[in-house]
């Protein structure tokens, strides 16, 4: 057994939408002074560039057309210290805000199901965890893109707390949205990433399952700090 400050390690937190596992690996990844990657903004910031030129049209996927623009697609994190965190730029161009939208939710599992697309983002994310000291969340970390990473969480909530909370979210930022279409979308998409051909989301054996519902962030970073404390084999 090692501890986890004597050698950096990856770890993959997986889980369904809209279940916390970004606000999770963010603030493990500063506590532990690692990188946190954000994979579904890299799916959406794909969209959001799908949207904006022209390989979706009327809500429809061009799969053809994505595949051939997936070479002009740069997407790069790049640390803003003012949120202490990394804000993601796609072609040069600041994008968080525009991959939160309802209309890019909306599409991201239909691009996310391009096995293209997913070969060029997986590529990407393991060079990112190369140097390891890396806290990756996303649907097949464990599985796929890292499956020896060091610590493994599967995270789960109910999808009416998901769908509150992303309600609560969205709203603060003064998008109008409600309650229902977003605990719809949140169905749906824990549908696709369940079901889909390649990639499709699931529990790798080795990872520890936490379901987060009625748990607030102080409560799972003691939980992991424990897990970390104890050592990782
Ligand atoms: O975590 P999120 O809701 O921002 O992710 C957006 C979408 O991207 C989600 O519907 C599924 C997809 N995704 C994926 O297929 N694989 C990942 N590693 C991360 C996200």
């Amino acid at each position: 057994m090692e501890s986890c400050s004597d050698k950096k390690i990856i770890i993959a937190i997986d889980g369904f939408s809209s279940g916390g596992k970004s606000t999770f690996a963010r603030e493990i990844a500063s506590r532990l002074g690692y990188i946190f990657i954000d994979t579904g903004a890299m799916y959406r910031a794909v969209t959001l560039y799908a949207l904006e030129n022209g390989a979706i049209r009327g809500g429809i996927l061009d799969e053809d057309k994505l595949v051939g623009m997936l070479d002009d697609i740069e997407i790069v994190f790049r640390f803003n210290p003012s949120r202490g965190a990394s804000d993601i730029y796609v072609n040069g161009q600041y994008a968080e805000g525009k991959i939160r939208t309802i209309e890019v939710s909306n599409l991201v599992s239909a691009v996310s199901s391009v096995p293209e697309v997913r070969a060029k983002l997986v590529a990407l994310q393991q060079q990112m965890g190369r140097g390891r000291g890396i806290v990756m969340d996303g649907r097949d970390i464990g599985t796929v893109v890292f499956p020896d990473a060091e610590l493994k969480i599967f995270l789960t909530a109910d999808p009416a707390v998901r769908a509150r909370r992303r309600y609560e979210e969205l709203t603060a930022k003064g998008m109008e949205v409600s309650l229902e279409e977003i605990e719809r979308n949140i169905r749906e998409r824990d549908e696709a990433d369940q079901s889909r051909e390649v990639s499709p989301l699931r529990k790798a054996d080795d990872a520890i399952v936490l379901d987060n519902s009625r748990m607030t962030l102080a409560e799972q970073m003691d939980w992991v700090m424990e897990i970390l404390k104890k050592g990782i084999n």
